[in-house]
Parts: structure tokens; C-alpha cells; sequence
């Protein structure tokens, strides 16, 4: 074994608590929260993930609070949640791993049917394009009251994330969600003192930092995923991401997962590879928005070419910048891509699809089994999240 693929597989420190490995299982939507509660199938899906290898998995996207959700079906946090998610923290538990759970706002990027209030919200008035076809065309410029409302309803949701039982929480603040729009100089166009220079912009996400870490207390594992790029013209760039990076290392972040890509822009920067169009058009509920994809997607939906470690070149300026721990993520299917990862400096890496087509893929590089996952990046795990919950097509 190299010293790299030694390092990858040992313990690790990520704020107090230490992981068996270095491999995190990155935040994959499993759509296995009939009615915003999670489901057995979801405790399943994590063991499994656990019992594979990785040292944390990952619980994707649950909103802070009802109008965080980007639509109706997705989990939000609250009292209802916490003992189906205590089940699957002590399952992970049991299996000697860890958890984390994703908390984020969707801002203005929502279909929610289900939103009360005057809404969508951001941080400056502007289309939603993600709504149109559910009616919510517009968004709306968040009040200084509304502001002070995400965070406190950010420190609430980490607090009963803490009773629920996980060993970290991952902030939302990449891919066009609420405080990657506030980052987003092409999306927040504000002139107080949320909007405007890098350090009004960066005011929000530090402010939600600042209020989860009153909440869970000193030492408790706190990651943020970041945009490198917001990815399309007038967004954020690499230059001022690595500032961002900076401020999250100075108010006390654990780690920073760098991804990229605004979803409601161009939803597959984030992952690169094909657009599974035909199987969105299938999955999609709403007539008018399956018309729509019907007749515009191939224009509307680009794709981006797939390359191993894709997120590489941007990543290693971030390391050059900060010593805060950083996790990679892009594109990693190879034991040479992890091993590479270690060498560059990396603290952890971040696995998504690799681990939705081989759940043991850790445990099977490390035995020596196999060297690269089956994954192909064809993306239709995208698709199927909205079918029966996410799963490998292959
Ligand atoms: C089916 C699916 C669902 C996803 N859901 C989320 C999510 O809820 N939150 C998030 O931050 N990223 C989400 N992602 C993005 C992944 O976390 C990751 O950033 C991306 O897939 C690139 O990593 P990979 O190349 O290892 O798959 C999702 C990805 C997939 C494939």
C-alpha cells in the first residue's frame, strides 16, 4: 500500500470527532422522504453506505425551516424529523461510522407548493426560473427581518440536527441555494450591507456560521460546501471564493467541500457528463414543466464534458491559499484519483456518484479488489432521485 492510499484509509480529525477514514460519501438528494419524513429505505441507504467503507456519509439536502425547501416533498427540520433520524444516526452508529447531515435554504430557487408568505425570496428582486412553471415566476428581495429570520431558523434546525443524533453538519453554501445567492455578485445586486463589496456579500454565510456554531458549541464537526465557481458569466470566481474560503477559516469552519455550479443556471455544472433528459422528461410531475422540458431542454440544459477530478485545478489554488482541512470533490471514481487527492494535501475527499453505483466501493479499494468505480457519469441518478428514490442505473 503507498503511503497515500495509508493515509486515505486511516483516522482522521474533523473538528473533535475523528473518522475511520478519510472518504466522506458527498450529499446525494435520496428522495426517500415520502411526505418530508424519512423512511426506513433511508436508514437502509446510509448503512449500506457505512457498511461499504466510507468513514461519513452524508444525509443530502434538509431544509431549515418550511420555505427552505426547493419543492414540498423534501424534509425540513423539526420535531417530527428527529426521531426517524435519531434511528438512522444510532444505525450508523451501530455500524461504526459516521453522519452528517446537510442543512440548507433554496433562497429563491424553489417550486415549493407548499410556500407561505410572500415569496420566492433572495437576496434582490429577479426571476425564479426554476418556478416559473409552478407559478412562482418571480423572487422577491429578502427584508432585514427576513434575514434575521434564516439565520435564527439555521441555528434552530442545527440544534435538533445535535438531538438527532449526527457527528457533523454540512452549510449549504454552493450551487445557487440561498447563501450562495447572497455570494453570487450577478445574483445579489443589493446596495445595504448584505450586498455589494465581498465582505457584504460573504455577511450571511458567516452570520449562519456564527449562529449554528452558538448552537452545537465548540469542537462540533461544522463543513461548508462552497462554490468554486458559480460557473456562467458575472458569477463568482475562483478569486473571490478563495477569499471566501479564508473568512469561513477565520470564523472557525472545520472543513470546506468545494464544489461549484448554480442550479437554477446550469444545473449540470456541478456535475458534469451527460444530461439525462429523456429520463427527466419521464420522472417530472407536473404536466406544464414537462411540456416545457419537452420542447426547450436540450437548449436549456447544457452539458458539460466529464473529466476525472474535474474541480483539481481550482481546488489546489484553494490549498495553496488556506490550511484550514479541505475536502475534494468532482468527479473522483479511481483509487489513483484518492491517492492523488492525499498527495495534493487534500484532507478528505467527497465521493457522490462513484458511491450511488458502488455503495462498498471503499472496502473494495482497500482489499485491492477493484481500482475505479463502475460509474460511468451518465447522470441518470439524477433522474431516478425523483423516481423511487436514488439509485445506479447500471
Ligand atoms: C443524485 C444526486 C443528488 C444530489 N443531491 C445533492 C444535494 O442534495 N446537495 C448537494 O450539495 N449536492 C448534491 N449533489 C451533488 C453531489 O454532492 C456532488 O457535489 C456531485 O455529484 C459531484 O460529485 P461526484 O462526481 O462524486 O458525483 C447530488 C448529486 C447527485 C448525483
Amino acid at each position: 500500500m503507498s503511503d497515500f492510499s495509508e493515509r486515505l484509509f486511516s483516522p482522521a480529525r474533523l473538528g473533535s470527532v475523528t473518522l475511520r477514514n478519510r472518504v466522506i460519501k458527498a450529499a446525494t438528494y435520496e428522495g426517500m422522504c415520502p411526505g418530508g419524513i424519512p423512511a426506513p429505505a433511508l436508514t437502509r441507504h446510509h448503512v449500506e453506505l457505512i457498511r461499504g467503507g466510507v468513514g461519513m456519509t452524508t444525509v443530502a439536502y434538509c431544509a431549515v425551516a418550511p420555505n427552505g425547501r426547493t419543492f414540498a416533498q423534501q424534509m425540513y427540520m423539526r420535531e417530527e424529523v428527529i426521531t426517524p433520524l435519531r434511528e438512522l444516526t444510532a444505525a450508523v452508529h451501530h455500524h461504526n461510522g459516521a453522519v452528517s447531515l446537510q442543512l440548507g435554504h433554496c433562497g429563491y430557487f424553489t417550486k415549493n407548493s407548499e410556500y407561505v408568505g410572500r415569496g420566492p425570496l433572495g437576496p434582490s428582486f429577479g426571476v425564479n426560473e426554476y418556478g416559473i412553471t409552478a407559478g412562482m415566476p418571480f423572487a422577491k428581495a429578502m427584508t432585514e427581518d427576513d434575514i434575521a429570520g434564516v439565520i435564527e431558523q439555521f441555528g434552530l434546525a442545527a440544534e435538533r440536527t445535535v438531538r438527532a443524533g449526527f457527528d457533523a453538519i454540512e452549510l449549504h453554501v454552493g450551487h445557487g441555494y440561498l447563501l450562495s445567492q447572497f455570494l453570487s455578485p450577478a445574483v445579489n445586486r443589493r446596495r445595504d450591507r448584505w450586498g455589494g463589496s465581498l465582505e457584504n456579500r460573504a455577511r450571511l454565510p458567516l452570520a449562519v456560521l456564527a449562529r449554528v456554531r452558538r448552537a452545537v458549541g465548540p469542537g462540533f464537526p461544522l463543513l461548508a460546501k462552497i462554490n468554486l465557481r458559480d460557473g456562467f458569466s458575472g458569477g463568482l470566481e475562483l478569486e473571490e471564493s478563495i477569499e471566501i474560503v479564508r473568512m469561513l477559516e477565520a470564523a472557525g469552519i472545520d472543513a470546506v467541500v468545494m464544489s461549484g455550479g448554480f442550479t437554477a443556471k446550469n444545473p449540470f455544472y456541478l456535475f458534469r457528463g451527460e444530461a439525462p433528459l429523456r429520463e427527466m422528461i419521464e420522472v417530472e410531475k407536473n404536466p406544464l414543466q414537462r411540456l416545457v422540458l419537452r420542447m426547450t431542454g436540450s437548449s436549456l440544459i447544457r452539458s458539460y464534458p466529464f473529466e476525472e477530478m474535474y474541480f483539481l485545478e481550482d481546488a489546489l489554488e484553494v490549498r495553496k491559499a488556506v490550511k484550514v482541512p479541505l475536502v475534494l470533490l468532482g468527479g473522483l471514481l479511481s483509487i489513483y484519483s484518492l491517492e492523488r487527492a492525499m498527495a495534493e494535501g487534500f484532507d478528505f475527499v467527497a465521493l457522490g456518484r462513484a458511491l450511488i453505483a458502488d455503495p462498498d466501493l471503499v472496502n473494495r479499494m482497500q482489499s485491492g479488489e477493484i481500482t475505479r468505480s463502475r460509474c460511468t457519469s451518465c447522470n441518470k441518478c439524477v433522474a431516478e432521485m425523483d423516481r423511487n428514490g436514488v439509485r445506479c442505473v447500471l
